[in-house]
């Protein structure tokens, strides 16, 4: 069975899509077959993938995928996509996807016994036969397609930025994990929290330093990405930036968070 992770933060502009993209990438490099599932309208985790705009797959992506809950023969081949890189397949945003949180109002409607975030769980669920690692990127909101990535997550991935907002989205989001479990018997687990874009000065050595000291402390993830121009330089090219410039400081710095984290990852269905 494959392992479903999230990447959420409700904050925007932390390095959710840049860590979800490169961590896709970085087990597709190490031979393990991936899916990504982009769940933010603005297509950047398409586009770095494939290098096309999320328009280029209108009526095949995941807004399509999401309209077949409940039909018996429902595809989902139909929906995924080949990348630039091999072992790596995409579910694609499109230029629907921002029509999804009112489908899923009327999937609710027709359907009473389901909660409007439980239909991309259903619908993606074929894909944990066929696939090792499914990685979800979410967009910067506590909205239904967030929780439905939550939701479907055995475990969930939370960049952050060395900055007070961050904190505050790391308690909203990390309560937001909780009430799933809770309230929907749910056993999402958090990965970890990851510092992304750092730099070295005294404002991020007092933000690490409250991370690893105080309640998040045992969810810090020992690897960290530093802040580089080959990420910019990567949107440019439409590509990770593990392809793009493997030399560069962020992508040793996401092979070390996939040596960190893929034990875990991989490990998951055994410990199940
Ligand atoms: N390690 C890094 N070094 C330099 N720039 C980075 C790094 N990580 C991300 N960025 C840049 O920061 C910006 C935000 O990154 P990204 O799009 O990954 O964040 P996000 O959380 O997905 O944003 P959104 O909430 O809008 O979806 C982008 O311009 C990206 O290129
Ligand atoms: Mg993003």
């Amino acid at each position: 069975m494959g392992t479903v992770i999230t990447v959420a933060m409700t904050k925007g502009g932390v390095g959710k899509t840049t860590t979800a993209v490169n961590v896709a990438a970085a087990f597709a490099m190490h031979g393990h077959s991936v899916c990504l599932i982009d769940l933010d309208q603005q297509g950047n985790a398409t586009y770095s993938v494939t290098g096309q705009a999320k328009y280029n797959f209108n009526d095949v992506g995941l807004f399509d995928l999401l309209m077949t809950f409940g039909m018996v023969n429902q595809r989902v081949g139909n929906y995924i996509h080949e990348t630039r890189i091999p072992n790596l397949q995409v579910i694609p945003a499109t230029g629907m996807t921002n029509q999804i949180p009112p489908l899923l109002a009327i999937l609710k409607a027709r359907h009473a016994e389901i909660k409007e975030y439980q239909v991309l769980d259903a619908c993606i669920a074929p894909l944990r036969d066929m696939f090792d690692v499914i990685v979800i990127d979410t967009p910067p909101a506590k909205d239904a397609l967030t929780v439905s990535g939550i939701y479907a997550a055995n475990q969930v991935l939370l960049p952050v930025n060395a900055d007070k907002f961050s904190l505050d989205a790391l308690v909203e989001t990390c309560s937001l994990i909780q009430s799933i479990n809770r309230e929907d018997g749910r056993d999402v687990d958090v990965l970890g929290v990851l510092l992304t874009k750092i730099e070295r000065n005294s404002a991020t050595a007092l933000i690490r330093k409250k991370l690893h000291t105080q309640e998040f402390a045992s969810l810090m993830l020992k690897t960290e990405i530093r802040k580089g121009a080959a990420v910019t330089d990567s949107t440019l090219l439409g590509g990770p930036v593990l392809l793009t410039d493997p030399r560069s400081n962020p992508s040793k710095d996401y092979l070390a968070l996939y040596e960190e984290i893929a034990p875990e990852v991989i490990g998951h269905d055994i410990v199940q």
